[in-house]
């Protein structure tokens, strides 16, 4: 109960002075599988994913379905929050060559939700006009190619958008700082066993072109701001948008923590790094993550322009309405891939994912053999 008293008021502490409105809120796992409707629509995609949200979730998704209005439940806090957030997931390779998913953990201070990631959604300083996503809009941050650090500026809000945390297990350490700020951040996965597990940290650009609801890479509608990064980290949101894309849109952040304690007594003893990401990335910077905007309504409007949920406190949002942690965590959907992905050790990572490190960027398997379609299974219809 002290912790999560000292948790509360730690996180309040970072985010108080940052945000106008706020939103931070839980959503449980709807579904891990090689499913990524944008960049694979109609296929199963190279590599898994975890994924969160509405139940209208699918291999493939026509921006003309109003996901708001197909989906019958979903895996987030509020019920208005229909849209779909996805990332890769992580594996362990054991020294014997198997591998097995790093299961995923409340956030603290979210309540009991079963996995899944913490969303916030940031409002920048009061003087700055916001446009919120409309309905259509998908945008995707972090390439999954990507084996180095080479060519982003350590100063850059790139350099702040895409992280890890890696906690040391004594409670209260890290908490004084944001998000790719300080001693226990990393641009690529922690070198190291972190004794308390690792949070990945996935921040969207938050200006827009203003016209495109997508592009067909998925993120060249959208930038970072332009101005370098304050010691105090992108929470900050402080800065401009480039000409090209003058519009602000809320701070999309997302927040995934990784158990990895279960293995820290069989961590490798040479030093070697174990962590490997579904896409056969064992460096941290192919991290990646997908957004399909679906709020019910003009219900985030409503949301971004009067709820400060203090970072914890999401029934302070009179706008919107509070699931339990039972309603978020019914909302599941069926694998559909005819494969196991997590759960028990595996000889290779699902899909045709060999471990490349780069630093050049990763090739695509030709001729892939892994499973490719999917399987026909009723869909429950919860609640
Ligand atoms: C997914 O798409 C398939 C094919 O269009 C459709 O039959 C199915 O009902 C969809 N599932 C959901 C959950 O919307
Ligand atoms: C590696 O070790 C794990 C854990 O003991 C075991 O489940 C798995 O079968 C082993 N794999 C091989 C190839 O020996
Ligand atoms: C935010 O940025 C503006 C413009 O660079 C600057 O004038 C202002 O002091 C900044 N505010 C804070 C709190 O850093």
């Amino acid at each position: 109960m002290q912790s999560q008293m000292l948790l509360l008021a730690a996180t309040a502490a970072f985010l108080a002075p940052l945000a106008e409105a706020l939103l931070r809120f839980p959503c449980s796992q709807l579904v891990t599988q090689r499913f990524d409707p944008l960049v694979t629509p109609g296929i199963v995609s190279p590599h898994v994913h975890q994924i969160v949200g509405g139940n209208a979730f699918n291999l493939s998704m026509d921006p003309r379905i109003d996901i708001a209005k197909t989906s019958t439940c979903t895996s987030c806090r509020f019920k208005e929050d229909k849209s779909n957030y996805w990332t890769a997931v992580l594996y362990f390779k054991h020294t014997n060559g198997s591998f097995i998913r790093v299961p995923q953990i409340a956030n603290g201070g979210t309540g009991d939700s079963n996995g899944g990631m913490t969303v916030y959604y940031i409002q920048p300083p009061k003087d700055v006009p916001v446009v919120s996503f409309a309905k259509g809009f998908r945008m995707i941050v972090g390439d999954p190619m990507l084996r180095t650090d080479k060519n982003i500026n350590p100063r850059s809000p790139q350099a702040f958008a895409l992280t890890f945390r890696c906690y040391d297990g004594v409670p209260g350490s890290d908490w004084a700082y944001a998000p790719g700020v300080g001693p226990f951040e990393s641009i690529g996965l922690p070198k190291k066993a972190c004794p308390g597990g690792i949070r990945s940290n996935t921040f969207f650009p938050t200006c827009w072109d203003g016209k495109n609801l997508d592009t067909p890479d998925h993120h060249s509608h959208m930038r970072f701001l332009d101005a370098p990064v304050p010691s105090f980290g992108i929470f900050y949101l402080n800065g401009t948008c480039p000409s090209t894309h003058p519009v602000r849109v809320p701070g999309l952040f997302l927040e995934t923590v990784w158990d990895t304690k279960p293995f820290l007594d069989i961590w490798p003893k040479d030093g070697s790094q174990p962590l490997v990401y579904s896409m056969g990335d064992p460096t941290g910077f192919g991290h990646h993550a997908d957004y399909v905007f679906g709020w019910e309504d003009d219900s985030l409007d409503r949301a971004m322009a009067n709820c400060n949920d203090r970072g914890d406190f999401p029934e302070d949002c009179k706008e919107l309405t509070v699931l339990t942690d039972e309603e978020i965590n019914s909302c599941t959907q069926p694998v559909l891939v005819d494969e196991v992905t997590e759960g028990v050790y595996l000889p290779a990572l699902p899909g045709c994912n060999p471990i490349q490190n780069g630093p050049n960027p990763a090739t695509a398997i030709q001729n892939c053999n892994a499973v490719s379609t999917t399987i026909a299974r009723p869909v429950a219809t919860p609640f």
